[in-house]
């Protein structure tokens, strides 16, 4: 097995950051798919701002602690894991590696972290839960046939899932220009295999200036559904019900109220309201609105150790992380993937030690500086 921080090469190039796996996944990928990746929604200011929110804060490191040991291992809704960065659901893992999400989610557990899988992913449920050795979460868009929605419950609790991620931040999908310019479509041998015939047809066949994607997303997301339904949605199973796209304190609150065990503060990484306020800047809010038992992450531009441990400092119990991992499985599968996640967790545990905190509940705002200067 390759060792986690050993560093991935390409054409003879080292690859050590988020970036440099970009750099390496751009020239390998199809533009309409790196465009469809990497892009946002509108003028992309929200896409931009998630990243400019983790720089405009500085650390304010303790010194002479002992951090001989610093571990970052926690659990996430009671699930151990070695650290607290996930996966972010991300639709059609089979655009970027032939083997797609169970090579995702090996890469996840060889690293002990939590994965969240697509409703829109480009292999099942049950295959991604046979490949699994972290802990596995369903996100769900719920879709105006409520049927598929239910059945496709029973499915995540059959395989072992642990717990339904509800993204409730895209009742329709924003204009992405970059896929309206590319007539961004599926090839031919993608599909949403978690979804019936009648939920799947019409996502090939591309055309310039619209994207199948959005048109499906119009057909089939339930624009209607609110809090009422999520009622229903929470008597229908007993697994931890997650919501996703949460980025003010009265939808936390209720949420809570309706006995919604976690909550993620997201904009869809920039890809969905765009102007929207960044999801950093929105966590203290969030936080201060749940009872602690409610377990608050937080997803959007965390490229970095340094920038989980500004998230976790805010409040956050765990962070997701979305198109680093996508372009690491685009230049070397499984392995590829794993790496940017080891990567990731060498830098938290570098973090840790270099700001006195050997433990996480070490972590707090006095470690963090606003910095009006970094913008
Ligand atoms: C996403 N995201 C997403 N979210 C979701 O709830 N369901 C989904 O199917 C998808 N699909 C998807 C596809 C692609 C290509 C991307 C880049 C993103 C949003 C995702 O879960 C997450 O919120 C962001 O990607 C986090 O931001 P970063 O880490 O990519 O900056």
């Amino acid at each position: 097995a390759r060792a986690g921080r050993e560093p991935g090469t390409d054409a003879g190039e080292v690859l050590l950051s988020p970036e440099d796996y970009e750099t390496a996944a751009r020239a390998r990928l199809d533009r309409a798919v790196y465009d469809f990746i990497a892009g946002g929604s509108g003028d992309e200011v929200t896409l931009r701002g998630e990243r400019a929110a983790y720089d405009r804060y500085r650390l304010r490191p303790r010194t002479l602690v002992d951090v001989s040991h610093c571990d970052p291992g926690t659990t996430l809704l009671g699930s151990p894991v070695s650290f607290p960065v996930g996966v972010a659901p991300m639709a059609y893992h089979r655009l970027v590696d032939a083997e797609g999400e169970t090579a995702t989610v090996r890469a996840a557990g060889a690293v002990g972290a939590l994965t969240v899988t697509s409703t829109f992913a480009s292999r099942t449920i049950e295959e991604t839960a046979r490949a699994a050795s972290g802990p596995l979460w369903l996100q769900l868009y719920v879709l105006r046939e409520r049927k598929v929605t239910e059945s496709l419950v029973r499915r995540a609790e059959a395989a072992g899932y642990r717990a339904l991620v509800i993204t409730v931040d895209a009742p329709r999908m924003a204009r992405r220009e970059r896929d309206l310019r590319n007539g961004f479509s599926l090839p031919p041998h993608i599909r949403p295999v978690n979804l019936d015939d009648g939920q799947s047809g019409g996502l090939h066949g591309s055309r310039a200036g619209s994207s199948t994607l959005a048109e499906h997303a119009a057909r089939h997301h339930d624009a209607a559904f609110t809090w009422q339904d999520l009622a229903w949605l929470r008597s229908l199973t007993s697994l931890p019900l997650v919501l996703k796209g949460v980025l003010t304190g009265q939808d936390a609150r209720q949420a809570a109220e309706l006995g919604v065990e976690g909550l993620i503060v997201s904009t869809h990484g920039g890809r969905q309201l765009d102007g929207a306020i960044a999801a950093l800047d929105a966590l203290p809010e969030v936080v201060a609105a749940v009872p602690e038992t409610c377990e608050v992450l937080v997803d959007g531009g965390i490229r970095r150790g340094t920038d989980v441990l500004k998230a976790l400092a805010l409040g956050a119990r765990g962070v997701l992380v979305g198109r680093p991992v996508l372009w690491g499985l685009a230049v070397d599968g499984a392995a590829g993937a794993e790496r940017v996640l080891a990567t990731l967790r060498a830098e938290l545990t570098d973090a840790m030690a270099l700001t006195g905190r050997p433990a996480l509940d070490a972590i707090a705002p006095d470690l963090l500086h606003l910095s009006p200067a970094a913008t």
